[in-house]
């Protein structure tokens, strides 16, 4: 059963500097209620119609989706696990060859126990959870939550078997890590901050352009990873783009390199047997 741990939420989330706040406007009067409960949680406000600029949540039959009111032909932005490119990969089946599976170590028996700290669209996450590893997600900007808890929600009605070993909190992930519930909760943290968008490339597409206006860059990933790398039992995985520099400067162990991304991996704690860091094809740093 998906869990959703709303803890802390007032003080706890990150508020969302680069958004005021983020009117919820919805399809039918059948959603007010529903509407109204999230403004409450997000401190904004239902509106009936679509503000003419801006950024806003539309609350409907498809559930939560985030709108840019100045580009309203432009493709929402919702979290959706069994549509789109993820749902098709979810259905072909991740591998555990995949670059982010060898880099967290997914193998053997028990599966590593992970912590999502950079939750996002929880599509790491889901990756993860789908190759069977329990996955607890953190994210703390309170429209991305409200999103990801959205797209969780009815993944669950649809019943995506990997759902069942997803658990999402409401909480800065560096709060989650320091709380006693959390020690030796962990073998693998994985960070996947923001990092300033690639200007003007065709690559990012607009719904991903819409989640950076939306969250911004995330300027304290160095304190995050601090806190990772003394809480994680085995090792910290961190999410780069290809080319750019060490997470606040710190040499990883290993890295896995694809062809936009790179995983660097940090061994927090030496395995018994060495060969369990070196699947096939890593290339040692
Ligand atoms: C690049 S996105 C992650 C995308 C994600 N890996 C995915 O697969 O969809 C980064 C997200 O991490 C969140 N974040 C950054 N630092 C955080 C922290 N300390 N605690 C919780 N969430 C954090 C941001 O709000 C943002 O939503």
């Amino acid at each position: 059963m998906l869990t959703i741990v709303a803890k802390r939420v007032n003080l706890c989330m990150k508020p969302a500097l680069s958004t005021p706040s983020t009117p919820i406007i919805i399809e039918h009067l059948q959603f007010l209620a529903e509407a109204e409960m999230l403004a409450t949680q997000l401190g904004s406000q239902v509106l009936d119609t679509r503000p003419s600029s801006g950024v806003a949540l539309s609350l409907g039959m498809n559930g939560l989706c985030l709108l840019d009111c100045d580009a309203p032909r432009d493709e929402p932005l919702r979290v959706d696990f069994s549509g789109g490119a993820l749902g098709f990969r979810q259905r072909a089946g991740f591998r555990r060859d995949e670059l982010l599976a060898r880099a967290v170590g997914v193998k053997g028996n028990p599966l590593p126990r992970v912590l999502d700290a950079t939750a996002g669209l929880g599509r790491d996450a889901f990756m993860l959870a789908s190759l069977g590893c329990e996955v607890t997600l953190c994210e703390r900007h309170p429209v991305v939550h409200a999103l990801l808890a959205d797209g969780l929600r009815r993944a669950t009605e649809q019943g995506l078997a990997a759902l069942s070993r997803m658990r999402l909190c409401a909480e800065d992930a560096a709060e989650h890590l320091f709380d006693p519930a959390s020690l030796g909760a962990y073998d693998v943290i994985v960070l996947d901050p923001m990092f300033p968008e690639r200007s003007k490339s065709a690559l990012v597409k607009k719904p991903m352009r819409l989640f950076h206006v939306l969250v911004g860059v995330d300027e304290d990933a160095g304190v995050l990873l601090d806190c990772a790398l003394s809480r994680a039992l085995r090792r910290v995985v961190v999410k780069r783009p290809l080319h750019a520099e060490y997470l606040a400067g710190r040499v990883p162990t290993l890295d896995y390199r694809g062809k936009a991304v790179r995983f660097d991996v940090y061994v927090t704690k030496p395995p018994k047997n060495p060969l369990t860091i070196s699947p096939f094809n890593e290339k040692r740093v």
